[in-house]
């Protein structure tokens, strides 16, 4: 018998480790804004600082990082009155739950995790155990909200796959029905922007070369640039978007240029068929711009007032431990923890 109805409530994270980029922007936060929109649901987005020091984080930049991500989430739309908007750290309860989650999950399973593997590199007896732990802490950001769908990009479908599975053996081991089995929501064009330089890798804050991503924080000019020298083929775009399987540096610029527009990969097909790179390039190039100055600009000014900013998430921080006190709290009590 269930013990808790779940409500359907929408949780998801950004780390705060660098600049945003193109890819979490159509990946991610394009996508938490149009969920908000919907108001269907309850929105939860959280900046997760505790995620981002599994590796080495420069305190003074941390902080920038965490503000600027805060302004990057409220230019993009997200309003804070409509959605919880807060920092990880602010929230105890993600650490403590977390705590529990490491001893539901298995090495095993964390060994499997493909972003551990590229992550830890060669030098797995170096990483940090925060780094290893990671999924149990994600798990821990999502459960500890009953959240019962999580948009992310395709990057991170294994590792809200792996919060299933703790719910899943937290739900067994204590025999109750208290955790939600959690959807992963990757839905739309934008869901794995590639690399502008190599069609073949994911555009990430952390590939060593600027010119491989578009960086919210970019201006035009550097936008129109990094647009006209990214990789492609000699082959004008083609009729169909099957005509792109082999062609993964023109199939990411047609997927940039839909999620960019609210269309289809098909729909941009039909529209720009037959056209050579010299032509689709400059389209695209001025549509990123269009979308994407208005949100930098937005940060900057919100970026201004750093104080207000620190009141937005201290705020969201007090919405959000509204949810995630009880819930931690029937945890402990199922556990068998004392006082709870
Ligand atoms: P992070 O900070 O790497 O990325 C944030 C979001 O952006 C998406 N994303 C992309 N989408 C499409 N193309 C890309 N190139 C691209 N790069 C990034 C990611 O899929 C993600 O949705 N572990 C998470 C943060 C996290 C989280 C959570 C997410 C912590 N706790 C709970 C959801 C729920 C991460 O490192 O994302």
């Amino acid at each position: 018998m269930a013990e808790v109805v779940h409500t359907p409530r929408v949780f998801s994270g950004i780390q705060p480790s660098g600049g945003l980029t193109l890819g979490n922007y159509l990946g991610a936060m394009k996508r938490f804004v149009t969920t908000q929109d919907a108001g269907d649901m309850e929105t939860i987005y959280c900046m997760v600082d505790q995620h981002a020091i599994t590796v080495w984080q420069d305190p003074d930049k941390l902080r920038h990082a965490t503000r600027e991500l805060c302004a990057g989430f409220i230019a993009a739309g997200i309003d804070p009155e409509k959605s919880i908007l807060f920092n990880q750290s602010q929230v105890p309860e993600h650490a403590q739950l977390g705590w529990i989650f490491n001893c539901v999950a298995r090495m095993g399973w964390m060994q499997r995790m493909t972003q551990w593997k590229d992550k830890a590199g060669k030098n797995t007896q170096n990483a940090s155990l925060g780094l290893f732990a990671y999924p149990a802490l994600m798990a821990a950001d999502i459960l500890i909200y009953h959240a019962t769908h999580v948009p992310v990009g395709e990057d991170q479908k294994q590792h809200v796959e792996l919060t299933r599975d703790i719910a899943i053996k937290f739900n067994n081991d204590y025999g109750v029905d208290f955790f939600p089995v959690t959807e992963p929501v990757i839905e739309g064009a934008a869901t794995r922007v590639m690399s502008l330089r190599d069609g073949s890798k994911k555009m990430s804050k952390s590939d060593p070369s600027d010119m491989s991503r578009i960086n919210l924080t970019d201006s035009a000019d550097d936008i129109a640039k990094k647009i006209r020298k990214a990789k492609t083929d000699p082959e004008p775009l083609p009729d169909t978007v099957e005509g792109l399987a082999d062609r993964p540096e023109a199939r990411n610029l047609v997927n940039i240029y839909a999620g960019l527009a609210d269309l289809t990969p098909e729909q941009v097909i039909a529209d720009h068929a037959g056209q050579q790179f010299g032509t689709f390039k400059p389209s695209l190039a001025d549509l990123a711009v269009a979308k994407l100055e208005p949100i930098s600009a937005e940060m900057s000014r919100l970026m201004q007032d750093p104080a207000e900013i620190d009141r937005i998430l201290a705020r969201g921080a007090e919405r959000a431990r509204t949810i995630a006190t009880p819930i931690l709290k029937r945890t402990y009590q199922i556990v068998g923890m004392v006082g709870a």
